[in-house]
């Protein structure tokens, strides 16, 4: 009976009736089946597991490798500083101008809209408008001067110049020391240069500042390493004069002002620069950013880039007003960088929309409409 038990507990149940020959092929059989049922279950299972665990972490991984190759890909035209980037250039495609849209607050353009409609009123006034020209043109109360003839007519480009030279000085600090430009006009721009470059500092107990000038301002005082502007113009216009004096009384000691022909004055203020050789200029009292609003013509803008490329550090910058694909000015940037190769690294911000009112107008509603391009490049 025991030895009946065992062999039962040694053969499956059912296998006892059988022969010892068919007994192993129903095992065999049976092996087979179960190795089947087995590899069915542990197929479904593995499909289960794949649904359920390794499906979704396959499609994540599919959009973390899209979205890395996204990141990467701008990433190769945006770099962290540029990041901030509130106009892109078009040319190149993509790549940045470096104004950033939180180096300067609501507040700091607005003020600087006032000072560029400021300035405007001061010329009329002396220049031009009396009361009952101002009621009767109410072109007059805007920005709307002298047609497209400078920037405080062009809000998004005095903005623009404004975060880009700020953004300097903000990385540069007192490194930036000098902005020269050709081309004055109405004082739009320099206003902008000036006003970008003001540099503030906080008084010791003793009101000093960290140069030792004293003042009872109750808040930081304009510090006397803020940058020096220094402007080449024809002199053509009597209200350059008038506004040359309101901007060295907005900015005491800042403003140098050579009248007369760029192609002249620019290479003689070169010149007068200290030597380090017999012909070198002290690359030190060179500009550090040079602004060309001057001649327009192909042959006068070129030879207004060739001269403020010397008159500026290796480096430094060139920033190139009236760009616009196909004029002589944007001609003559080409030649400098294809050509002369003596400034590299070109930006334009293009066709931007402006509507600039003028005074031969007595409706503002009826402005032009403009695309305006501006440049910058680095001198080599
Ligand atoms: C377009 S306006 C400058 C506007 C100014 N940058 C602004 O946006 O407020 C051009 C100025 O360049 C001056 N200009 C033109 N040709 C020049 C030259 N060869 N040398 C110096 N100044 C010149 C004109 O007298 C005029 O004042």
């Amino acid at each position: 009976m025991e030895a009946k038990k065992a062999f039962f507990l040694r053969r499956p149940f059912f296998c006892g009736y059988l022969s010892r020959s068919r007994r192993k092929e129903v095992q065999l059989q049976l092996l087979r089946m179960m190795f089947s049922a087995t590899n069915a279950i542990i197929v479904i299972l593995l499909l289960v597991i794949f649904i359920l665990v390794v499906s979704p972490l396959l499609s994540t991984t599919a959009e973390v490798g899209e979205l890395s190759s996204k990141t990467s890909s701008s990433a190769l035209s945006l770099s962290s500083s540029e990041a901030c980037c509130a106009v892109m250039c078009t040319t190149p495609p993509t790549s940045c101008c470096l104004a950033c849209s939180d180096t300067s607050s609501d507040r700091e353009h607005y003020l600087l809209m006032t000072a560029m409609e400021g300035i405007t009123h001061h010329i009329m006034d002396k220049h031009y408008a009396t009361n009952n020209d101002k009621q009767n043109m109410p072109w007059l109360a805007s920005r709307a001067w002298e047609g497209n003839s400078h920037i405080g007519n062009r809000p998004a480009q005095a903005t623009y110049y404004y975060d880009w030279i700020r953004s300097l000085v903000i990385n540069n600090g007192e490194a930036v020391e000098r902005i020269c430009e050709i081309g004055m006009n109405g004082g739009h721009s320099a206003i902008i240069f000036l006003a970008a470059t003001t540099r503030f500092t906080n008084k010791n107990k003793n009101n000093q500042d960290d140069d030792g000038v004293v003042s009872n301002s109750s808040s930081g005082i304009i510090s006397n390493k803020s940058a020096k502007l220094i402007m080449f113009d024809l002199d053509q216009y009597e209200y350059s004069t008038t506004a040359k004096k309101y901007i060295e009384t907005m900015f005491p000691g800042r403003f140098t002002y050579y009248p007369g022909n760029s192609l002249i004055t620019l290479p003689q203020w070169t010149s007068n620069l200290t030597k380090t050789t017999a012909t070198s200029p002290n690359e030190e009292e060179k500009c550090d950013v040079f602004s060309i609003d001057g001649d327009h013509s192909y042959e006068g803008a070129l030879q207004d880039i060739r001269n403020a490329a010397l008159a500026t550090k290796q480096g430094g910058y060139i920033i190139l007003d009236d760009m616009n694909p196909g004029s002589g000015t944007r001609k003559a940037l080409d030649t400098a960088v294809l050509v002369d190769k003596i400034i590299g690294q070109p930006k334009c911000v293009e066709n931007v929309l402006i509507k600039v009112g003028y005074n031969d107008r007595t409706d503002v509603t009826n402005a032009r409409s403009l695309l305006i391009s501006w440049c910058s490049a680095v001198v080599l």
